[in-house]
């Protein structure tokens, strides 16, 4: 062994024993995510009806990836086995999302009562074992019905189908369910279904580099984040009038973050920057916080940015009680006067800004980069200009082939920094209450298909029974979570796997 190796052997273990379960408040939760479409399978069966995404993922997609949830995970038919891994592995909570058209078929209307009684026994097998339910009411699965009747997100009249779907999941599961997300990553619906167009339902103009037949990335964009805004506050409304003085849970909404960094140190870059974020993050931040949209949009977007009465303004503000978190990559931003002259501007030409590759910024089948300190000033300037609510990191994750090893080392080392950077985090003030990996299992992943995996277990895709094989980071996390020091199984590994590690920057591990 060389002695940069040894080095790094050293460097590896004692990270490893830098922070344990203990060092963290008692009440923060641990846990991991998933979401309907990506494990459910059994797409066609006990009366569930396509989504958007059924849809999207049958029509083949410009190459984007392969394959479609049909069967995915099977957690369906395999969720006990599931929990009792969950079980094992010492997880507080289980993030999850609802299939609406599992539940309402149809979108409104009667409920299908295999899909009531499908996500009782699930929540009911983790509350059995000890496990918090997070629930994500939309995960992207729009019922088609509803896409197909009136256009979904793009009409008002979303916002009745959607309250009326989320009273009935308050009624039937709010006893059991104490956190409630409304949407996940609502900023990525809005920009990559109706901009960019490159996600379901597919809709943008004939400009945009994506073949849409149909849509208008001037004015979709913020008709629907409008909508969402007042769907997502419409429902936390009602919980808080009929539900929440008996059942006392929470409702939030999840936002997609990127780190945003200046390009260079140019007033320009430094002014493009915060505009980035005004208009990825703040579009829904400022009407959560203060009932309106950030001025720069006002000011960029002009007519074509709805508005709120002074009713649906009083509504929006206030009507997160947290906020659900994924945050994976960073990009250099530049500042980009010229498209701000562009005839029928788009959403992206709105932002004036452009991105430019941060390093090791990760591609379809690459690693993500390794920046818990970019989350970390994110979530400070979070603090500063919208005040010290509550905060779930509801998604950080290591991407990895799916049929790589099972020893899965960008992962560890992944999930290792990003828990010791929030022991920081805490320790520096900041508001959060949980973290969630993605993703429990090998799932449907929606930009990476069955290539690309973020899993803690593996699944091989040509095994019948899908069985769930542990990669190391499942057993890495099970031993944080279970507050024991590191086995001697992955001591093993660490010390065969030296030379293999120490090309990675593990040496200046901040932990
Ligand atoms: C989008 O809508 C705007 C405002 O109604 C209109 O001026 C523009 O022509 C539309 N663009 C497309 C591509 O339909
Ligand atoms: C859009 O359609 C054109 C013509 O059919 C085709 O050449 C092009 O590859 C398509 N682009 C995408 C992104 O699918
Ligand atoms: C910008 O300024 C900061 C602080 O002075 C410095 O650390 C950073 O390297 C500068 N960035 C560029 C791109 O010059
Ligand atoms: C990531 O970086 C590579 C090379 O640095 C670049 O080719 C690629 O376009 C970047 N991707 C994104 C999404 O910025
Ligand atoms: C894994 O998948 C990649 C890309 O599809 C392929 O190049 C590689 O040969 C595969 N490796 C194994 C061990 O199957
Ligand atoms: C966890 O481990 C630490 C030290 O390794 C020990 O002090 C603490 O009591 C343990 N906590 C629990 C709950 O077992
Ligand atoms: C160590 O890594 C190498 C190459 O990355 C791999 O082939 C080997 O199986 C690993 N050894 C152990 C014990 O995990």
């Amino acid at each position: 062994m060389n002695l940069l190796a040894a080095a790094v052997l050293v460097s590896v273990i004692s990270i490893a024993n830098a922070f344990s379960r203990n060092d963290f408040p008692p009440h923060f939760l641990f846990g991991a995510s998933t979401s309907a479409y990506q494990v459910e399978g059994a797409a066609n069966e006990d009366g569930r009806k396509p989504s958007i995404w059924d849809t999207f993922a049958h029509a083949g997609n410009g190459g984007l990836y392969k394959g479609d949830g049909d069967i995915a995970c099977d957690q369906y038919h395999k969720y006990k086995d599931d929990v009792q891994l969950m079980s094992k592995m010492g997880l507080d909570a289980y993030r999850f999302s609802i299939s609406w058209s599992r539940l309402i078929p149809d979108g409104r209307g009667p409920i299908n009562p295999k899909g009531l009684e499908y996500y009782n026994n699930l929540i009911n097998e983790l509350t059995s074992q000890g496990i918090q339910p997070h629930v994500t009411l939309y995960h992207w699965d729009l019922p088609q019905a509803l896409e197909d009747e009136y256009g979904g997100w793009v009409s008002r009249r979303i916002i009745k189908d959607f309250t009326a779907y989320a009273d009935i999941c308050f009624r039937e599961f709010g006893d059991r369910v104490k956190h409630w997300t409304t949407v996940n990553e609502g900023n990525v619906v809005s920009i990559g279904g109706y901009d960019a167009g490159f996600l379901p339902p597919q809709r943008c103009s004939p400009s945009s580099i994506f073949n849409c037949s149909k849509g208008n990335s001037s004015t979709e964009p913020y008709l629907v984040t409008h909508h969402m805004l007042l769907a997502h506050a419409s429902a936390a409304r009602l919980y808080r009038i009929k539900y929440k003085a008996k059942q006392h849970g929470f409702i939030g909404f999840n936002l997609l973050f990127f780190g945003f960094v200046p390009l260079t140190n140019t007033s320009e870059d430094i002014i493009a920057t915060q505009r980035a974020q005004d208009f990825y993050t703040g579009w829904f931040m400022n009407p959560f916080i203060f009932g309106e949209y950030p001025d720069i949009m006002k000011k960029n977007v002009g007519l074509r940015l709805p508005f709120f009465t002074s009713r649906e303004s009083n509504l929006v503000k206030g009507s997160i009680d947290f906020l659900g978190i994924n945050f994976y990559y960073a990009f250099y931003i530049k500042n980009n006067a010229k498209s701000l002259q562009k005839k029928n501007r788009d959403y992206t030409a709105d932002t004036a800004v452009e991105f430019k590759p941060f390093p090791g910024n990760g591609t379809s089948t690459d690693e993500i980069p390794v920046i818990p300190w970019i989350l970390q000033e994110l979530l400070h300037s979070l603090k500063n200009n919208y005040g010290n609510f509550p905060i779930y990191i509801h998604e950080t994750g290591q991407q990895t082939r799916r049929n790589s090893s099972l020893d899965d080392w960008p992962r560890v080392k992944y999930m290792n920094e990003y828990i010791g950077s929030l022991l920081d985090m805490l320790r520096n003030g900041l508001n959060i209450r949980g973290y969630f990996v993605w993703s429990f299992l090998d799932v449907f992943e929606l930009l990476g298909g069955y290539k690309a995996s973020f899993g803690l277990y593996y699944i091989d895709l040509e095994d019948p029974t899908l069985r769930r094989q542990p990669k190391l980071s499942s057993v890495w996390y099970s031993n944080f979570l279970n507050n024991r020091t590191m086995d001697s199984k992955i001591t093993l590994k660490i010390k065969d796997n030296s030379s293999a590690v120490s090309n990675t920057p593990l040496m200046h591990a901040s932990t």
